[in-house]
């Protein structure tokens, strides 16, 4: 039987054939490219819930299994034995590195992570007690005014300078709209340590006393590079892409990336899961919550549960959970968040309104509390987030720009609104 599927319009009678697709895993996809012109209506599909919006060899995840991999390779994988460098290289060329690669790979990156000088007086510009998100959408939204030679998108290597830079470039960044939210000097780079030390020197160092990076906490934190350097076609990496679509440079497309991971259903979830925490303050108010989530008057849901396409335990939540085990016994913290969190999960994981709606613990559950317990502030979750998914969002900005047939993306409506009607003048309004 033919690989396709017949719709009919029941109005006129009129079928037509549509070829269905199957990619290397998940489920097959209807090409209904010709529909608009085969019958004169579009799809309506708000949210996306059922629309594929591009072909992608990056990243897979079954969200019913709870699946998550990176070029092939799965998440757990990844997070036991690779490095964030490793990844980043994995993501951005397809395959794992060779020694040598990797070690030239790794210096180049190193060698990037000063930015202009002139860049750091954006600061001053912005109000003391600015969101860091706040300075970050600037900033990197501002390094295309700062790095013309790399701008040309239709260039191989252009694209790769963009991206040494995106990679390289964004835990300086980062970590200075934190040092600006404080009133602290902006430490430069030191090229003695690797991705993830460099960035704990930047956050945390003082040009008064030598800074030592903890490995336990610099562990840590690349896992968390890891874990979030990339996940399909979520809101900000969709909004990458369409900003990409229309030929904008990478800059402006990742910063465009960067305010739609700042809301607080997607990368701001993290910092509201630790306010949730914070709130709920002992496990003997668990209940309490629990039944204010489920209650559909009220407008509390619980923070860090429920995914758009994981209806399993998120895979990456259960690394995060271990590793938040881990570094707490190690850095001998003590943290009632986690034993609140773990109630939190418990209950929620037997409870009928939370099984029957498939709503499981997500990757920001976890990473709030493993954060909170390494010393980065709240404020700061969603920005090393960024840092983090800066690589899936170049990365997948370059697959859509290659595209053989690379069009502006161009979603259309149905429109509700007014009839055509006359103008009124105002006197007769
Ligand atoms: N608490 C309580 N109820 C919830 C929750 C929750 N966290 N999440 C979903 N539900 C309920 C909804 O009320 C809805 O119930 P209904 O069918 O009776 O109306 C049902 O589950 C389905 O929820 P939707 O909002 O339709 O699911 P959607 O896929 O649109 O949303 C989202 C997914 C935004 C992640 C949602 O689960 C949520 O708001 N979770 C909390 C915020 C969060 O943790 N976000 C991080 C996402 S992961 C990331 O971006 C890295």
């Amino acid at each position: 039987m033919a690989d396709t599927v017949t719709i009919t319009d029941n109005s006129t009678g009129k079928s037509v054939e549509f070829p269905i697709k199957h990619g290397s895993h998940g489920p097959p996809v209807i090409d209904i490219r010709t529909l608009y012109k085969e019958f004169g209506m579009f799809t309506y599909d708000p949210g996306f819930l059922s629309t594929a919006s591009c072909e992608s060899d990056i990243t897979f995840i079954d969200g019913e299994k709870g699946i998550l991999l990176y070029r092939g390779y799965p998440i757990d994988q990844l997070a036991e034995n690779s490095s964030f460098i490793e990844t980043c290289y994995l993501l951005w060329y397809g395959d794992l590195p060779t020694a040598n690669e990797l070690e030239e790979f790794s210096g180049i990156i190193t060698r990037h992570t000063m930015v202009h000088e002139g860049l750091r007086n954006f600061y001053s510009g912005f109000r003391r007690d600015a969101h860091p998100m706040a300075t970050m959408v600037g900033v990197v939204g501002a390094l295309s005014a700062f790095y013309h030679d790399s701008l040309d998108i239709h260039d191989e290597r252009s694209r790769e300078i963009s991206a040494h830079r995106i990679i390289a470039k964004l835990p300086t960044i980062a970590a200075w709209s934190y040092r600006f939210s404080r009133g602290e000097p902006f430490p430069y780079p030191r090229n003695d340590l690797g991705y993830a030390e460099n960035f704990l020197q930047l956050m945390f160092s003082y040009p008064t006393e030598e800074y030592e990076p903890n490995p336990v906490v610099a562990k840590a934190m690349d896992l968390l590079f890891i874990l979030h350097a990339d996940h399909e076609q979520n809101a900000s990496t969709s909004t990458v892409r369409l900003a990409g679509s229309s030929q904008a440079n990478p800059f402006a497309c990742i910063s465009a990336g960067v305010g739609t991971l700042w809301g607080p259903a997607h990368g701001g979830a993290n910092e509201a899961v630790i306010k949730m925490l914070t709130e709920i303050g002992d496990v003997k108010n668990i209940d309490k919550y629990i039944a204010k989530a489920k209650d559909h008057d009220d407008p509390f849901r619980l923070m860090g549960f429920g995914h758009r396409v994981y209806k399993n335990y998120d895979p990456r939540a259960k690394i995060i959970r271990k590793a938040c085990k881990e570094v707490l016994d190690v850095l001998k913290v003590n943290d009632p968040m986690f034993e609140i969190a773990l109630r939190l999960e418990e209950i929620a994981l037997k409870d009928e309104y939370f099984v029957a709606k498939k709503l499981y613990p997500n990757v920001d559950f976890y990473s709030g509390i493993i954060q909170h317990a390494i010393g980065i502030p709240t404020n700061m979750f969603t920005v090393i987030f960024t840092i983090g998914r800066a690589i899936g969002w170049i990365s997948q900005w370059k697959e859509m720009i290659t595209e053989d047939q690379q069009r502006i993306g161009r979603p259309r409506q149905l429109y509700v609104g007014a009839k055509t009607r006359d103008y009124i003048p105002m006197g007769e309004r």
